[in-house]
């Protein structure tokens, strides 16, 4: 008997697929030696009671892959000059041989940056959840975006089989400069956009782009982990600058020696503050005179509900110093995966070069349903719809609060898709409030839970709470804050 071969038989695999796999590993594993004579087809399939045919079909398929050599008349053999070294073949009688068990090492992350990235989905669903940063999947704008997928697909041509411009599609880039000059101020030629796979891949753009070993990197306290974690990972020297209610604070950058500074103006991340015009047009001021590039992450910038949002820092800048990142994932939808850099005119050839070395290019087909949204005007539609709710929530919860605990201090109100909840500071802490909450079924957040990252530094850590309303109606939230405040009573927090 040809030895080991077990064959089971109702098993999902065939059993020439099995037999195959098994002989495969015999041979690899040195239980059958090169040059071993095979027995004969009949004969093996007399010994296992399969079919002659199954065996002549395997030893087929493994004298084409190489591992077996049919010789004639004089029968089957395995492959005589397969080498034993790699065939678990011992080497005790033989000269031992040195094996380098070495591989190319991952780059660490320091420890400072292990934290988990993933945002995995929690196990269980949290009933009430204020989970920051999602849109409602129920105001996905699923009918239109199903007709212009059929629409695009019947018109796709070679589309679907040629390499596009690594930059991205002509018509969605011109979609968004003409979508930006409305929405942000900012005048934009179409070269100037990369299309990337979210701030995400934007960030690692900029990073591989940018940021030899050791550029330092200034980020706001707390951050979006995304952007400590993306540079800390090229190798960058990532240092926190701490914000206060204008934003980023100036006198924690040095004069020299920086090369990026990443900041969230329209709606700092995470605690929600709007960085002013003062500050905005003194950190330009700042980047020109010492030569840094400004990274402004405009993430959430579709929803402002008070006053009008102050212009971009890109519309602002006069020389060239600010590299913008959108996306879609909070206006539309994270699993879209499609944000896009809006770059200054020296940057365009690198950053094509650097867009062009990652993947040639985003997907068509979602690229192109995109840029018939937005230039027909539905994007704007939907915009319109999704605030008007996101605003009836967030109001919802604000006046929720204030009826169950009276003068909450909150930040962040007044665009985007969270708000801040500053708990008192002689009260119980966002983390023991967070696990009140969670035994009854509701979630909300703190600075430790991802996706924010603050290097153990943030000074009102402790106290900084975070909602995120758009996935809770006005009852649900109802429900939510009563039981948060049946839970925490209210003497404790205002
Ligand atoms: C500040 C900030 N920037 C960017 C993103 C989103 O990145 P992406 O476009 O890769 O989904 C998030 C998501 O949570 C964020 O909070």
């Amino acid at each position: 008997l040809q030895p080991g071969i077990e064959l089971v038989r109702d098993a999902p695999v065939s059993l020439q697929a099995q037999l195959v796999s098994r002989l495969r590993e015999l041979i690899l594993s040195g239980g059958l030696a090169p040059g071993t004579r095979m027995l004969a087809s009949r004969e093996l399939s007399r010994q296992l009671g399969i079919s002659r045919n199954t065996v002549v079909l395997s030893y087929d398929r493994l004298i084409a892959e190489g591992y077996l050599e049919a010789h004639g008349p004089a029968g089957t053999f395995v492959t005589s000059s397969l080498p034993e070294s790699s065939m678990g073949i011992g080497t005790s009688d033989r000269q031992a041989v040195a094996i380098d068990r070495s591989r190319p090492s991952t780059r660490p992350l320091s420890r400072r940056f292990a934290a988990p990235i993933l945002h995995e989905r929690p196990k269980e669903r949290i009933p009430f959840d204020f989970r920051i940063g999602r849109p409602d999947a129920r105001s996905f704008p699923l009918k239109r975006w199903r007709r212009l997928l059929d629409e695009k697909l019947a018109k796709a041509g070679k589309a679907l089989t040629e390499y596009g411009n690594p930059a991205g599609l002509y018509e969605l880039r011109k979609a968004l400069v003409d979508h930006l000059r409305e929405a942000r101020g900012i005048e934009a030629d179409p070269e100037q956009v990369i299309v990337v796979g979210g701030c995400e891949e934007g960030l690692n753009v900029v990073a591989r782009m940018l940021c030899p070993s050791d550029t330092r990197v200034y980020v706001e306290t707390p951050c979006y982990q995304g952007v400590a974690f993306v540079f800390a990972s090229y190798g960058a020297a990532v240092k926190p600058v701490p914000i206060d209610d204008e934003g980023l604070c100036l006198d924690g950058l040095p004069d020299k020696g920086v090369g990026l500074v990443c900041v969230t103006p329209s709606h700092q991340f995470p605690i929600g503050v709007t960085m002013s015009l003062n500050r905005r047009l003194r950190l330009l001021d700042w980047a020109r005179r010492n030569g840094a590039y400004v990274v402004e992450d405009d993430y959430d910038s579709d929803f402002r509900y008070t006053g009008s949002p102050l212009m971009a820092l890109a519309a602002l800048d006069r020389e060239g110093c600010v590299i913008y990142l959108g996306t879609f994932s909070k206006s539309i939808g994270a699993g879209l995966r499609i944000g896009y850099l809006v770059v200054p005119p020296e940057l365009i050839g690198p950053a094509r070069e650097t867009k062009a070395l990652i993947n040639l290019g985003n997907p068509w087909l979602e690229q192109a349903v995109l840029a018939e949204f937005i230039a027909s005007g539905s994007f704007a539609q939907h915009l319109r719809r999704v605030r008007k709710t996101y605003l009836q929530r967030r109001d919802a919860l604000i006046s929720n609060l204030r009826d169950n605990f009276g003068d909450v201090e909150l930040l962040g109100e007044e665009g985007g898709m969270h708000l801040t909840w500053m708990l008192p500071e002689r009260g119980p802490s966002a983390r023991v409030v967070q696990n009140e909450c969670l035994s009854r079924d509701v979630g909300v957040y703190t600075i430790d839970d991802g996706p924010a990252f603050d290097f153990g530094k943030y000074r009102r850590r402790d106290q900084a709470l975070f909602l995120g309303y758009p996935c809770l109606n006005e009852d649900e939230i109802g429900v939510a804050i009563r039981r948060l405040a049946e839970q925490v009573p209210s003497p404790n927090l205002a």
